[in-house]
Parts: C-alpha cells; sequence; structure tokens
C-alpha cells in the first residue's frame, strides 16, 4: 500500500496509518475499533491472543475498513525494530502510534517480598522501555509526517500510589514522564500525549486488580461511574485529531481526587 499526500487531504482520518499496540486486549481493541472507523488502517499488535486479534482484523475489514494483525513481544527490542521495518515497507508511512500493551500482575504494595527483580523487570520492560523502544524505531515514519501523533495508555496508579502493584505503579509514573520527555524530544511535527484511565470496567486487566482497589475507585469516583473501554477510546481519538496539544495527560476515571492534579 503506497499513500500519497493527496490521500490525507480526505477528512477524518481516512488512509491514515495507525499501530495500536495489544490491541487484542479490552482497551485495544476498543481503540483499534474506533480509529478504523474514522478510515485510518490500523496495524494490530498482540503478543499471544492470535484468534482474537485476528478476529478483530476480520471484524474491521468486514466493516470496510483495513487492519493487520501481527505478533510482537514488546519486550523484545529486536522485535519492535523487525516490526518497524515491515511496517515502513508494508504502508510507507506511519501517521498514529498507540502505546497501550501493557502487563500486570495483582501485588498488594505492601507485600514487598512477593515483589521479584524478575516481575519488576517484566512490568517495566513491557509498560515503560517498550513504549520508548515503539516511539524510537517510529520517530523517522511518524516525523516524516507533520501532524502525526503518539499517545500513550497510562493509569491513574501513575499519578496516585494505588493500582495492581508497586512496579505497575511505578511503571505508569514514569510513562507519564515519558510523554513530556517524547513531547520536547519530536516536536514540531509529532504529538505525544497521554491518557490515565482510573478502573476501567468489564476488562480483563480490572479483574487482576486487588477487589479491595476495584472497589475503592469505584466508591472515590465522584461521578458515579469509573470509564468503560469507548471512554479511553475517544480520548485516543480526540488527541489524534488534535493539532495544538502536546505532552499532557488526561485522566479518565470518573472522577478520583486523588488523582485530580
Ligand atoms: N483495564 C483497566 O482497568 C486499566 C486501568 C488503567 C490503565 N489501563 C491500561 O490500559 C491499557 C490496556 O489495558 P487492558 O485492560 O486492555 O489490558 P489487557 O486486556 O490485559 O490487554 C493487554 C494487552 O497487552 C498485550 N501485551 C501484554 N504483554 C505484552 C508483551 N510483552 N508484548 C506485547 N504485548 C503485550 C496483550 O497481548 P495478548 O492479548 O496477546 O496477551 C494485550 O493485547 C494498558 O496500558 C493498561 O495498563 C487499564
Amino acid at each position: 500500500m503506497d499513500l500519497t499526500n493527496a490521500d490525507l487531504a480526505n477528512t477524518g482520518l481516512t488512509k491514515k496509518v495507525a499501530l495500536v499496540t495489544g490491541a487484542s486486549g479490552d482497551i485495544g481493541g476498543a481503540i483499534a475499533r474506533c480509529l478504523a472507523a474514522q478510515g485510518a488502517n490500523v496495524i494490530l499488535t498482540y503478543v499471544g491472543a492470535a484468534e482474537i486479534a485476528a478476529q478483530l482484523a476480520m471484524d474491521i475489514e468486514q466493516a470496510g475498513g483495513n487492519a493487520w494483525a501481527v505478533q510482537l513481544d514488546q519486550r523484545d527490542p529486536e522485535a519492535i525494530e523487525a516490526l518497524m521495518d515491515q511496517v515502513a515497507a508494508k504502508y510507507r508511512r506511519l501517521d498514529i502510534l498507540v502505546n497501550n500493551a501493557a502487563w500486570n500482575i495483582g501485588i498488594p504494595f505492601p507485600n514487598l517480598d512477593d515483589l521479584t527483580a524478575d516481575i519488576w523487570d517484566r512490568v517495566l520492560e513491557t509498560n515503560l522501555r517498550a513504549p520508548f523502544l515503539l516511539a524510537r524505531a517510529g520517530a523517522k515514519l511518524l516525523k516524516a509526517q507533520p501532524g502525526s501523533h503518539i499517545v500513550n495508555i497510562s493509569s491513574a496508579g501513575g499519578i496516585s500510589p494505588g493500582s495492581s502493584s508497586i512496579a505497575y505503579s511505578s511503571s505508569k509514573a514514569g510513562l507519564n514522564h515519558l510523554t513530556r520527555c517524547l513531547a520536547v524530544a519530536m516536536a514540531p511535527n509529532v504529538a505525544v500525549n497521554c491518557i490515565a484511565p482510573g478502573l476501567v470496567e468489564n476488562t480483563r486487566m480490572a479483574q487482576r486488580l486487588p477487589d479491595n482497589v476495584a472497589q475503592g475507585a469505584r466508591n472515590q469516583a465522584v461521578l458515579g461511574r469509573v470509564g468503560q473501554a469507548g471512554d479511553i477510546a475517544n480520548q485516543v481519538l480526540t488527541f489524534v485529531t488534535s493539532s495544538s496539544i502536546t505532552g499532557q495527560t488526561m485522566v479518565i476515571d470518573g472522577g478520583m481526587p486523588g488523582a485530580m492534579r
């Protein structure tokens, strides 16, 4: 597929190319469907859930969109470079990178001994190092498209100390700051923003939260509801259709006072 700038004169995201990591997950799937519905060609990554990713790609194609599901273990720096080479060869452009994939495991904060070095490394490599490596590997393609975007999916646990584990909370705090650093590093052609969801109902990741953490999020949401996957997807769309926002983190959690900054 060889797209020209004339193709991109269309409104919406028609013919733009968006890479959504972790699209086999609940929130990534919603983001991919949303961007595809706006006309973007979507690249969907998964690490193990090949069938879910293939079904998502089929659904998008049947709805008239264009999707490519591709396996990526984003803990592997060489795999990230290889994927970006494939993107360059197949599409010759990249307009949107959504760093959505992440890994968590429920370890209550006081259980320090349960948070092993291996778990720490797996969380940090997946949730923080990989978004940097994906941005770095995609920088040439993204910078070649003025008005391109990176959106990082973080967590309210990266703002206030909570969520599934200390490692996860720390990884997301790092991702919030990586967003600001990349916004400076990749300007003016690439806007870099971040979404920090609180508890997102009906997701597998939310099910891995300790019960008291999940219920606490519901109780503290001043709007009386926490987020849904569609709320996150809509905010991604808002960021990628804006041309004057960069370096920002938007919390979507139903209004938890602890994450209001
Ligand atoms: N759900 C929530 O309540 C919540 C709250 C705050 C923030 N978030 C954030 O929202 C984002 C999406 O969460 P979700 O609820 O949709 O999670 P999810 O359903 O568990 O999906 C996680 C995705 O990440 C992929 N992944 C995991 N390890 C990977 C690796 N090593 N390499 C590449 N991909 C990998 C998974 O691939 P496979 O499916 O192939 O395993 C899956 O596609 C994450 O960044 C998460 O931290 C979620």
